[in-house]
């Protein structure tokens, strides 16, 4: 902390030109450096962690759960009635589902960790207990689920970014995969012919000459950052605050990472500051771009857990970011910084060829996982040649080593063939995929608004999240009133909604119609009252009055 602290007051009382006037190189490095870190905590990721570790746990018990925001008791009755409605909706409807759930989160840390930080856990202990979300389902069919006691949801969640085309396109993709590489089976080292036609296809597909497997996208974004290390001889990665890379310590540099990483260097995103620190440092071996933070630059991806006011803001200037891209390019080419295009999430579901195709830059690396080996677990790096070899001819001991028992397994390469083979006959569903998707947003919003409800949508094509318009410390439990009317939500809650391609019109209607019904719901039960002078900021007072008093 003390060191944020000098950082800023040198930045402020000296400022890098002066440094530079005094023939202070590194004092102007360091300054500049400072000057290109978002002021969020987020863009300091050891001071975050710092700060992380002096919040204190504590929870809300019913006497201040239904009120913590000052309301009247009318509010407050009409709150508890609408919470114990919910509760013994979910305990009846969804019995089955909770049962085999509560018997697996005993020893499933990943259910453990997901039901916690489903809401602010100030509130977390409460709705665990009376609101418990089963994590379980039976079947897919189009855009619906079907959980273990037969109820139906339209799926929202996307699984995580996989579910482009529909689930039965996904299920058609495994099902022949599998049956063309039934002949080979298991076996590992060698390759199935499925690999020979990925590549070929992956080169098309990126523009870039060579391609390697791997089993996760976090592996994938790991091998493309040694590789850039390897071939700049530089150690520095840059990321952009908030963005997700995975789960790998160097692009996680902050809390969540019980080790800080001494190599990141976590910069402001669509900013000039940070420009200037790429043009000027010599240490930097690669900058990591995730496309989909172009709907909310400088924030984390937006979940229900950290939903503690209605400050979530998202929009998305499609120009813009490509013209931020485009300036990337420049830099990172006058420099030797590779420029890797994390298109894990993006993808293609923003073009069939990509964000690159979509922002119109060219990258030096990409990386693509979720949907491209067709429902199968999957990395990939496509790179150009100079970044992607792994030895030097020269100084033969000097290698890039990067294995992984299931790479280039024959059951993902065979699955990911028919994707790519089908992606062509999938062109249909990219005409007009943004009018389609910004229209339908623009229908809900407009349907929320002639409602009187305080939510709203914003969304980059088929990628959504959900804003509140009212001051509220309780918009995390509509995630709980979208299930309730029919709506499966991912465990982060209404921070994400992703759609599959094969929505129709009349599954999107029936979803924007559950979508107002869970609205009114909320609002009917007082969850959205709120006291005429209160603000996100008066909301986020209270909330650091209280852990100042808990931690005292
Ligand atoms: C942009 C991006 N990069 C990397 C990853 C990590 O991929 P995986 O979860 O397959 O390890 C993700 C996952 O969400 C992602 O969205």
């Amino acid at each position: 902390m003390r060191m944020a602290l000098g950082e800023s007051l040198l930045l402020y009382g000296l400022g890098a030109g002066a440094a530079a006037a005094f023939g202070l190189p590194a004092l102007k490095s360091r300054l500049e450096l400072s000057r290109a870190k978002h002021r969020s905590l987020a863009g300091h990721a050891r001071l975050a962690r710092r700060v992380a570790a002096l919040v204190p746990g504590y929870a809300y018990g019913e006497d201040r759960f239904f009120s913590v925001d000052g309301a009247p008791t009318e509010v407050e009755r009409r709150r508890r009635d609408g919470f114990a409605r919910l509760s013994s909706l979910y305990r009846t409807r969804y019995a089955r589902t909770l049962a085999v759930t509560e018997s697996a989160k005993e020893a499933l840390s990943d259910l453990q960790f997901t039901a916690a930080y489903r809401v602010p856990f100030q509130f977390s202990a409460h709705v665990r207990q009376h609101l418990p979300v089963g994590a379980f389902l039976a079947e897919s069919a189009g855009p619906i689920l079907e959980d273990l006691d037969g109820n139906r949801f339209y799926d929202l969640a996307g699984s995580y970014g996989v579910n482009v085309f529909g689930h039965d396109f996904y299920k058609s993709c495994m099902a022949e995969g599998a049956a063309r590489a039934a002949r080979l089976g298991p076996v590992l080292g060698a390759y199935h012919p499925a690999v020979e036609y990925n590549v070929r296809r992956l080169r098309q597909v990126s523009g870039l000459d060579e391609v390697s497997f791997h089993m996760s996208g976090t592996e994938a974004v790991m091998q493309a950052v040694r590789l850039a290390r390897y071939h700049t001889r530089r150690s520095h990665l840059v990321r952009f605050c908030g963005a997700y890379h995975g789960w790998w310590e160097d692009v996680q540099p902050g809390v969540g990472n019980p080790l800080p990483s001494r190599t990141t260097y976590t910069l402001k995103d669509m900013d000039e500051d940070s420009l200037r620190v790429l043009a000027r440092r010599r240490d930097i071996a690669c900058v990591l771009v995730n496309p989909v933070q172009a709907l909310y630059p400088n924030s984390a991806a937006p979940a229900d857990g950290s939903l503690v006011d209605s400050g979530r803001r998202a929009s998305f200037d499609r120009a813009k970011y490509a013209a931020w891209l485009a300036r990337l390019r420049e830099i990172c080419s006058e420099r030797g910084i590779a420029l890797i295009l994390d298109e894990i999430f993006v993808g293609f579901r923003l073009a069939p060829g990509g964000a690159q195709q979509y922002f119109g830059v060219r990258a030096d690396m990409v990386t693509y996982g979720k949907t491209v080996a067709g429902g199968f677990p999957v990395g990939v790096v496509c790179g150009r040649r100079e970044f992607m070899r792994r030895f030097d001819e020269a100084r033969p001991a000097d290698i890039c080593f990067a294995r992984g028992t299931f790479n280039s397994h024959p059951y993902v390469m065979a699955s990911m063939q028919v994707f790519l083979e089908r992606l062509g006959a999938m062109s249909h569903w990219y005409d007009g995929l943004d009018e389609r998707w910004n229209a339908r947003a623009a229908r809900l919003n407009r349907t929320l608004e002639d409602a009187g409800l305080p939510v709203r949508v914003a969304n980059l094509s088929s990628i959504w999240t959900v804003l509140y318009t009212r001051a509220s410390r309780y918009n995390w439990l509509f995630q709980y009133y979208l299930r309730a009317n029919g709506l499966a939500l991912s465990w982060i809650g209404t921070g994400r909604l992703i759609f599959s391609f094969d929505y129709t019109d009349d599954d999107f209607a029936a979803v924007a119609e559950r979508f107002v019904a869970a609205a009114r719901d909320m609002e009917r039960d007082g969850w959205w009252w709120s006291s005429p002078d209160a603000t996100n900021r008066s909301i986020r007072r209270q909330i650091l009055r209280e852990m100042i008093r808990q931690r005292l």
